[in-house]
């Protein structure tokens, strides 16, 4: 079955404002997913994973995993087939190779839609809200909550309930914002990129993907979105962050994985490696690394945490 990618988003602004406007709905699907709590089997494991764009083969046997309560930053120099790994993850590119297991269960993940209902959330580089409206209307952005009338009668969106559940999942957060029904184009870059994680917890996921998601944020917004991410690992989520920065992963992660040119080049333990060893792994200078650092492995299998 095909589905439509993130990019749909903005159109569904629109849609969205006229929905708002003119008061009529339409039944809209919920998916729920029970949080499951922190065990020995990863949320998810990868194996073997290729992915080709014509002549350019993005990704090439790669072996990934992470798991409950854990924040597992994905690190490589650009075009080492970070973002493709994680739209992979995301249903937005099928993969053509390798397998993916899914709370120990393999799975196929079939489009964005399919991605949403296993549990995986993700939250894109370029945001996604919708700066015309408020808070909660981007939290709820395509599942609004609506007052059912009686049956077969066309429901109204239920603003209260709404407003009920963003004020209790951002108070969760300890996400701090003016007010739930400030318009989202009034707020921070740190609040904006807040709510956009924020939203992506609303349905209960198990997996967090952020591509970026301090790229374009100053020193104290970045510590803001980090602290954020911290919370969601307290709260038993496993979190997949890219970044070019280095010291945001060190501060954030519980391990680091690194691509090279599309291929596997070792996951650490934050706490077992340096900078230089992680920049060694993603430039492929480990030789002259591991001399630098001797007893310290540079390259290792994925851990099981
Ligand atoms: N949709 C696509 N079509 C063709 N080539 C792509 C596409 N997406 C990514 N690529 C290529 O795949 C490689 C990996 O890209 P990407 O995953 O975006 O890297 P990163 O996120 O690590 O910078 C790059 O060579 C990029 O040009
Ligand atoms: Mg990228």
């Amino acid at each position: 079955m095909q589905h439509g990618s993130g990019e749909q988003i903005a159109p569904h602004c629109i849609i969205l404002t006229l929905l708002y406007n003119s008061i009529s709905t339409t039944a809209l699907l919920i998916v729920e997913n029970d949080m499951t709590t922190a065990n020995a089997t990863p949320v998810l494991e990868m194996r073997g994973i290729s992915k080709r764009f014509g002549a350019v083969q993005a990704l090439q046997n790669v072996d990934f995993n992470v798991y409950a309560g854990e924040v597992v930053g994905l690190v490589g120099d650009n075009g080492a087939g970070k973002s493709t790994l994680v739209k992979c993850i995301a249903g937005i590119h099928p993969i053509d190779s390798g397998t993916i297991q899914f709370e120990g269960r393999p799975v196929t993940i079939n489009g964005p839609k399919g991605a949403v209902a296993l549990g995986i959330s993700t939250v894109y580089q370029d945001l996604a809200l919708c700066d015309n409206l408020d808070v909660v209307a981007n939290l709820y952005l395509g599942r609004e909550e609506i007052h059912k009338i009686a049956p077969g009668v066309v429901g109204t969106i239920d603003e209260v309930k709404m407003e009920k559940r963003a004020i209790s999942v951002l108070r969760g957060l300890s996400v701090s914002i003016p007010s739930v029904r400030t318009l989202i184009a009034s707020l921070s870059g740190g609040q904006r990129q807040s709510v956009a994680v924020a939203r992506s917890v609303m349905w209960k996921p198990k997996l967090v993907l952020l591509d970026e998601p301090t790229a374009a944020l100053g020193v104290a917004q970045t510590r803001q979105v980090l602290d954020l991410i911290a919370r969601l690992r307290e709260q038993g989520l496993a979190v997949v962050i890219i970044s070019h920065n280095l010291e945001d992963v060190f501060s954030v992660a519980d391990r680091i994985t690194v691509l090279r040119l599309g291929r596997f080049a070792g996951t650490f333990g934050v706490r077992d490696v340096t900078h230089e060893q992680v920049v060694g792994a993603i430039t492929g200078a480990e030789f002259g690394t591991l001399e630098s650092y001797p007893g310290q492995p540079l390259m290792e299998e994925p851990k099981t945490v």
